[in-house]
């Protein structure tokens, strides 16, 4: 596993994040359930969720069926944006702990930047959160490079922003900023969907590596300073597949050449409810 170390001043407990995580958005029920403990059985310890997935309770279950020592894993969920009021913040967070069946969650993020909640009223109730030992380390997600200064200006101790990133989307600008603060970010759609498998370059790079398109992709990702993926498989096949990245390296020439695949249409999730994107 290849990890990132945050500053121990901006959270307590394990202050490192392993860089390969599973993303669960879409799973729901007995599959959501399934694929936690899979994923945990095969090695990974970074899970991704979100009240607004309405998966948490089976992610728990996940969590349990494996029966994987809590302190060696690192779990993230979201508060939904229905919940950004300061005293509503604070239930939901204590509603996804119950739900996810653990005393206190390694990542707590603002799921989208809101234009009907003070920014400074969430990050307050996302700090008191923190304060009550219920979230090691806070975050945001789907935050511009913009908005994301000015969170840190009210919250310091941010240290992660999670963001659509893959190969046909750039995220210099936000890097930047992450790399210059400390922070990390994590590449939400990080094989953008599948979409970008078919690509000749990533066929031939994975080609030359003797690995699949999804394999090349995932450590593109991993080989970034301060990136985390997050790949969500319902299918154990490309679970597996995904977590076997760790026995090859991609060359500078390769890494450039898989970022030369950004364009200006590369975003995929753009929600109505979703910020000006700053390019
Ligand atoms: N913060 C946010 O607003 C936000 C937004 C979107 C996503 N996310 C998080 O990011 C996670 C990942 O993003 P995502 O689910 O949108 O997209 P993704 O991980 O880029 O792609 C998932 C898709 O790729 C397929 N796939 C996975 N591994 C593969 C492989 N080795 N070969 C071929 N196909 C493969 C999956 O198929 P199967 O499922 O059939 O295996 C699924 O259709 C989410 O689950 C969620 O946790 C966060």
């Amino acid at each position: 596993m290849i990890y990132i170390d945050l500053d121990p001043s901006t959270g307590s407990g394990q202050a490192r994040v392993p860089a390969l995580g599973f993303g669960t958005w879409q799973l729901k029920g007995r599959e959501a359930r399934t694929a936690v403990a899979d994923a945990l059985d095969l090695g990974y310890r970074h899970i991704d969720t979100a009240q607004m997935y309405e998966n948490e309770s089976e992610v728990g279950q996940g969590l349990r069926d494996a029966d994987v020592d809590r302190d060696a894993l690192f779990l993230t969920t979201k508060v939904a944006m229905d919940n950004y009021e300061y005293r509503k913040l604070i239930a939901s967070a204590d509603d996804s702990l119950r739900k996810l069946k653990t005393e206190v969650v390694d990542l707590l993020l603002l799921h989208w930047p809101s234009d009907e909640v003070e920014l400074e009223e969430s990050l307050d109730a996302l700090q008191e959160v923190q304060h009550a030992g219920k979230t090691r380390h806070i975050g945001v997600s789907n935050f511009t490079p913009s908005l994301l200064r000015r969170a840190l200006e009210i919250a310091p101790s941010l240290v992660n922003n999670q963001v659509e990133y893959h190969p046909y989307l750039s995220q210099e600008k936000l890097l930047d900023v992450v790399r210059e603060r400390g922070l990390f970010l994590t590449a939400y759609s990080p094989i953008a969907r599948g979409t970008v498998l078919d690509e000749d370059a990533v066929q031939e790079i994975a080609e030359a590596h003797g690995k699949s398109p999804a394999q090349v992709v995932i450590r593109w990702h991993l080989q970034q300073d301060r990136v985390a993926a997050i790949p969500k498989a319902a299918s154990a096949e490309h679970r597996r597949a995904n977590f076997d990245v760790f026995d090859f390296e991609l060359s500078d020439d390769e890494m450039d050449r898989i970022h030369g695949l950004a364009h200006d249409d590369g975003r995929m999730i753009d929600p109505e409810w979703g910020p000006d994107w700053e390019r």
